[in-house]
């Protein structure tokens, strides 16, 4: 056998291709970060993701192709220790071919981002967040990529070398027919990759969702329930468990599922399944305090395009009207963010246990009726426009 099959040809054009798009796209994020154009880093990353774990997939099946269909043996006038080199650079890049989809891939479930697959589905969370292995895989991460382009460029040079000083077949056997239409292709899918960002990095081709201005009233100029009217409950206030409690936010960023959670609340629950017209919640939420598990991302969350915590360091939900549904209950209140209020439901159930009550609530929020997410960011291709909140509340 003289030449690499087509299939395999193919393959190697397409990885090598990709591979190429995937230093483009990492160096752009970088970019792009240092320009603090987040929506656009992480369109960048989203794209980066989808093709590394692309090559991943593309690298397994190369692998089993092999194992079926030998490759062609190198040339007879070879010195064994060019044939050890190139066996030893083969081994290194399928090596890194694995391993640097599988790190990216650790880095960002240790991150709390789920990893999608540009935006058609979501792979499964490689571990749980962690901190310490995220800050170990980005390093990982970082100098494979270093030692895949050195290891790229020593492959490179001996093909070179193979065709234009030993005037042998080495590089031609990979190159004949399929090396060109499958570079064009790649060419082609990474300009489909770019435009996805020039998209989202446009507002213009983003419907607009400004909120009217007429919803700032209500609660928002009150700061309790009694400026509002509503007379003060004589039911007793819930002993809290803090430790115990949360508040948990998750949505979808660049198709795929984040979470994390408010770490400093505060919640004034009056509550009687039987008493439900004296029945107030007044839950108050440092917005200075996300947590997700990831800086870059509580940063942003916090910043003037978001939550803009700086200047408005409380979100604020307020309830006096309840009803009972079919699994629970129903808070009727009015959730202030941003010197924004509107009108939210917040649904939830009671457990009773020995003498402690347990509270399990959910709803769903718009985030662009409180402007969270202005700008770029108010489009909904990169993050997604509804934001579920579940709630946990634990008596002492
Ligand atoms: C063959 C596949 C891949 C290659 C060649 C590759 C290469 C790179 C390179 C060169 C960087 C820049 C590192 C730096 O200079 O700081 C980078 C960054 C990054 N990669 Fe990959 N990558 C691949 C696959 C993946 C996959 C599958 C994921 C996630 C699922 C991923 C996630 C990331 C992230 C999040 C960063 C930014 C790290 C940071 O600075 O926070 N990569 N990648």
């Amino acid at each position: 056998m003289s030449h690499y099959s087509s299939t395999a040809r193919a393959l190697h054009w397409l990885i090598a291709g990709l591979i190429v798009s995937q230093f483009a796209l990492a160096e752009l994020a970088k970019i792009a970060r240092a320009d603090e154009a987040l929506l656009k880093q992480l369109a960048l990353l989203a794209n980066h993701k989808s093709i590394g774990i692309t090559i991943l997939g593309l690298a397994i099946f190369r692998l089993l192709y092999r194992w079926r269909h030998p490759v062609p043996s190198l040339p007879k006038h070879m010195p064994s220790w060019q044939t050890r080199a190139s066996h030893l650079s083969h081994f290194l890049l399928y090596f890194l071919l694995f391993a640097m989809p599988l790190t990216g891939w650790l880095m960002s479930s240790a991150k709390a981002y789920s990893v999608s697959w540009f935006s058609l589905f979501t792979l499964p969370d490689f571990v749980a967040p962690n901190q310490g292995l995220a800050a170990l895989m980005v390093d990982t991460h970082y100098y494979l990529g270093k030692a895949l382009l050195i290891i790229a460029a020593v492959h490179v040079a001996a093909a070179l070398k193979h065709h234009f000083v030993d005037r042998d077949n080495v590089l031609t056997r990979m190159t004949a027919r399929w090396g060109i239409p499958i570079f064009v292709l790649v060419a082609i899918m990474s300009t489909w990759a770019f435009s996805q960002i020039t998209r989202t990095a446009n507002p213009s081709t983003t419907p607009s969702t400004t909120p009217s201005t007429t919803s700032q009233n209500s609660a928002t100029s009150s700061s309790a329930l009694e400026k509002l009217g509503v007379a003060t409950s004589s039911l007793p206030i819930w002993n809290i468990d803090y430790a115990a409690s949360s508040i948990r936010f998750s949505g979808d960023q660049a198709g795929a599922p984040f979470s994390g959670e408010w770490k400093d609340w505060q919640a004034n629950l009056q509550f009687d399944s039987t008493r439900l017209n004296e029945s107030r919640f007044d839950v108050k939420v440092d917005t200075r305090t996300p947590f997700s598990n990831d800086k870059e991302r509580d940063d942003t969350i916090r910043s003037a395009d978001f939550f803009d915590s700086e200047n408005f360091s409380q979100a604020r939900f307020l309830a006096h009207q309840f009803v009972a549904t079919k699994a629970g209950f129903q808070a009727q209140g009015t959730l202030s963010m941003k010197g924004i209020s509107h009108p939210l439901n917040f649904d939830f159930t009671i457990t009773k246990l020995a003498n402690k009550s347990e509270l399990n609530g959910s709803a769903t929020i718009d985030r662009l009726l409180w402007n969270i997410g202005t700008g770029d960011w108010s489009s909904t291709d990169w993050v997604g426009q509804n934001v579920s909140l579940k709630v946990t509340v634990a008596t002492q």
